[in-house]
Formats: C-alpha cells, structure tokens, sequence
C-alpha cells in the first residue's frame, strides 16, 4: 500500500533527500505530501521543490512551543497522513501533537531517524558524542517517537565501526551512507507490512 508521508526537517535535509529519491527511482511505495521546516533557510525546502513536493516554512521564532506546533498542525490537517517522518527535525514535539496521530494500537504515527543505537546518546549531537565517547561501534535507529526526546519502540536499527584514522566526519559520513539506505528500506517495510514491533514482553525498555 502506498503510505502518504510528511516530512519535518530542519536543515540540509540530506535523508529527505534520500527518501524523496527511492520514491523517484520506484524503490519507495511513498507519496510526500509536505516537506515542511521551522527554518526559513533550511536547504532541506529548495531540494524538496526540485523534487515537485511542496515544500513551506512555520517559523517557530518569536512563537511559544504550543503556538508553532499550532500553525504546523494546521498546516499538516490539509492533508490525509499516514505518517510523519521526523527527518532532522530538531524540535521537541509535545504530548498534544503525539496525540494527533496516534495510532488506534496505541503507537504514533510519528517516525524518527537518530544517529546512534539508541538508547545510547540521545540529543542533537549524537555524532559528536559517541566518537568522542570512544565508541568503536555506532550505528542508526529509526524509531516510533514518544513524548521523550529521541526514544520510542525501535523499528530498525543498523551498526557501523568506528575505523582506525577515523576523524568525527570520516566517521559521520560513514553513517550518514548508513542512514540515506536505512530510511527508505524501513518506510517500504512500512508500505507493504505496515508497523511490526516485539511483543512487548520481549521488549527491555527503561
Ligand atoms: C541526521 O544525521 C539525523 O539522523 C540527525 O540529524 C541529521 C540531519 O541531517 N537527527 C538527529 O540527531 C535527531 N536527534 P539531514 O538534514 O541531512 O537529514
């Protein structure tokens, strides 16, 4: 089944891009409905037109959390959406918003990519953190989000080293090739499986 998707980004919007590519090339059963950004400048918009896709701007300056949420809600309710696809979006989502899109089973309609295996390094710079950590091993997560930051029931996660020489960006452009392969393959899960969590009980959470 094809899934309608929006997109919330931030800034350069390398893994829309890739996203907005498998559906290009017919690797992705997706429709992006809207890009949208609480950045004016984020690159993100530009490539997102050269794809066709309407893309548009809620400036979040000058307005509180639940006001700017308002107005992309607002935006986002012109539209039949299957999910929202969190895509370096560096806002914290609220509980209200969560709640727009939940899931008759209990989950939100709200997915998230974050580059580490979480629920190591949560937060805006977890790159950083877990080469300067020492980690020799890193990796990708796409999750469900929650009302937590970067946490939520894990649809899919991938490992990548950490390599001898390796600088921060050797290291992050490594996973960022992990990410760009790892969003479209979970997002065409989704189209033809629909969401698949553990059971529950065979879930280890905090
Ligand atoms: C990506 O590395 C993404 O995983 C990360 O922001 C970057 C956005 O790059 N997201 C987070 O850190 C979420 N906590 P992009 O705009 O080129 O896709």
């Amino acid at each position: 089944m094809s899934i309608r998707l929006a997109i919330l980004v931030s800034g350069r919007g390398s893994n829309m891009e890739s996203i907005l590519r498998a559906i290009k090339e017919g690797q992705l059963d997706a429709k992006v409905e809207i890009v949208l950004s609480n950045n004016p400048e984020a690159l993100a918009l530009p490539t997102a037109r050269k794809y066709g896709v309407h893309a548009i701007a809620v400036d979040n300056q000058g307005l509180s959390r639940a006001e700017h949420e308002a107005r992309v809600l607002k935006e986002l309710s012109e539209y039949e959406i299957d999910f929202v696809v969190l895509a370096g979006y560096m806002r914290i989502l609220t509980s209200n918003f969560l709640q727009k899109f939940k899931h008759k089973d209990g989950y939100f309609r709200v997915i998230n990519i974050h580059p580490s295996l979480l629920p190591a390094f949560p937060g805006a710079n977890a790159y950083e953190d877990a080469f300067k950590y020492g980690s020799l091993v890193s990796g990708i997560t796409v999750h469900l989000a929650d009302e937590k930051v970067d946490h939520g029931p894990i649809l899919a996660q991938e490992s990548f080293p950490r390599l001898e020489g390796d600088t921060l960006e050797t290291f992050r452009q490594r996973g960022l090739a992990v990410e760009h392969k790892l969003y479209p393959k979970v997002l065409q899960s989704i189209a033809k499986h629909g969401i698949r969590l553990l059971p529950q009980e065979e879930m280890i959470r905090q």
